[in-house]
């Protein structure tokens, strides 16, 4: 598979990353500040070190670093209403059979999720999915991939996971039958649960081998069979993870190559055929570590004097940010991105090249969870992840953070402060991820555009992408002009918000 990122990103916003402030009132919160309720589970979110990215009672998966899998296409939905708060990311590899059963099992959540919350009935509180995920193996042979789901439904938060194993080169699925001889395994997994007091396999059934959600392997090659929260234990011990000690006897020889390809892993092959997608002719990153590069244009704006206005795009980097960075380029134009950890993790050469040219970046956290739901402890490791990884890719030190869905509370302020990094939101919400409409995102921007206005868009569109050169000619006939943040607000506290210059 060629490591120069061939970044293909589909992205489906159905609907929105982030919220309206209250027509008529700039200044005032995104949303309902609430207070954290306290409700979610225990388990720490990502911190950016691979084997924290997933949580479980019992041992955890091997996660493998995403950039293994260069060629991917990763899909993105969001949405942000008073009703839910959802966000969901999975990778998808030109492989009809495997993307089909990806996208089946992710869209199938959120169906589910948004049939069980349609109205809004927790206005402080909307109920939350948010769905990741992570490289488990990768050889030239097998890939494995695990989604890595949180779901909180306005009184308590529930995790799940799923694996997906397939062969890179037919695009074949394989299933827990083709990675393990049942006739041991299914025995020795009933051995170890007997040793885990207060799991009852019986719970998942008759065959609880075939329910487990997960097969993956632990960091030394054991195997681990992993069930969802609530499914064989009380639902306070979070999800649950069986671990086999390894043998070959009970693995296949495909699922002595899975072990192999988790313990050792090696870049499987490139897709036969990339899909075609916008970016596909877009030319690669620059590659390598970046400079520290400025975090401001060449060119000197007085905002006290000249009409300035700043364009931010949120939930990057991804495929289309590539295309973005030539028409922001073109124009002349620096802009602002507020990145997610996750995506910089799986992107790292997009988000040198958006630094490179002389954009800024600031924080959208880690996996674009809902901060008020969150502990303190857990608001300050998915900044100070995204702030290590920004860092270590970009060479830039971000200096805001764009809470997700706008969600804010007493304990983001003070988790930003900590952090040292002040809270940029918007005056003008485009609703790009709603309308997903090149003219209809044009006309938002233009019409909605006032002197010091903080414009809201994603990079994760394509409609969006294509809808910049004309926002930035028809704004600079009207005199506009185009600053970063930092520009635009000057001076900022940490902690504080801000909504607009
Ligand atoms: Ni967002």
């Amino acid at each position: 598979m060629r490591r120069g990122i061939v970044v293909l990103t589909l992205a489906l916003c159905l609907q929105a990353c982030a919220l309206t402030p209250p027509a008529g009132t700039p200044g005032a919160s995104a949303s309902p500040a609430a207070p954290t309720t306290g409700a979610s589970t225990a388990s720490p979110p990502p911190t950016g070190a691979s084997q924290d990215e997933f949580t479980a009672s019992g041992d955890v998966p091997r996660v493998l670093d995403p950039e293994l899998l260069s060629g991917i296409i990763t899909a993105i939905t969001s949405h942000s209403g008073l009703a839910r708060h959802e966000f969901a990311a999975w990778p998808q590899f030109g492989l009809p059979l495997v993307d089909q059963a990806l996208a089946a099992s992710y869209l199938g959540t959120i169906r589910d999720f948004e049939h069980d919350y349609p109205a809004r009935e927790h206005p402080d509180a909307p109920p939350e999915l948010n769905l990741g995920w992570h490289v488990v193996a990768a050889s030239p042979s097998v890939v494995g991939v695990a989604s890595d789901g949180y779901e909180f439904a306005g009184a308590s938060g529930a995790r799940s996971w799923r694996s997906f194993w397939f062969d890179p080169r037919s695009g074949a699925l394989i299933s827990t039958g083709d990675l393990l001889d049942e006739s041991v395994a299914g025995p020795a997994l009933a051995a170890a649960a007997r040793n885990r007091p207060g799991i009852d396999l019986a719970e998942a059934g008759t065959d609880p081998l075939r329910a487990a959600p997960l097969v993956a392997f632990t960091v030394s090659g054991d195997l681990l069979v992993g069930f969802d929260q609530c499914q064989v234990a009380a639902c306070s011990e979070g999800r649950v993870s069986l671990t086999i000690p390894q043998t070959d006897a009970l693995l296949t020889p495909t699922g002595r190559a899975a072990r192999d390809a988790s313990v050792q892993p090696s870049a499987p092959p490139a897709p036969a055929a990339t899909p075609t997608q916008p970016s596909a002719s877009t030319p690669p990153a620059a590659t390598g570590p970046a400079t520290p590069p400025t975090s401001r244009p060449a060119t000197k704006v007085d905002c006290r004097k000249a009409k300035c206005i700043a364009l931010t795009f949120d939930d990057g980097p991804g495929p289309y940010t590539q295309k973005l960075l030539g028409y922001l380029r073109t124009a002349g134009v620096n802009a602002t991105f507020f990145m997610l950890g996750r995506q910089v993790e799986t992107y790292p050469k997009v988000a040198a090249a958006v630094a490179a040219s002389g954009n800024e970046i600031g924080v959208h956290t880690w996996d674009h969870r809902d901060l008020t739901r969150l502990k303190p402890a857990q608001i300050d490791r998915e900044i100070g992840s995204t702030v290590a990884i920004i860092k270590k890719a970009t060479g830039f030190s971000p200096r805001y953070l764009r809470p997700p869905y706008g969600a804010m509370n007493a304990d983001v302020h003070a988790a930003a402060r900590r952090a040292g990094l002040a809270m940029v939101l918007w005056s003008v919400d485009t609703l790009d991820w709603k309308t997903r409409s090149t003219p209809a995102t044009v006309s938002a921007a233009v019409k909605g555009a006032r002197r010091g206005s903080i414009i809201l868009v994603h990079d994760i569109h394509p409609t969006t992408v294509a809808a910049v050169p004309a926002i930035i000619s028809q704004l600079e006939a009207k005199g506009y002009t185009f600053v970063t943040a930092s520009q635009l607000l000057g001076k900022t506290k940490p902690g504080q918000k801000y909504f607009r210059g």
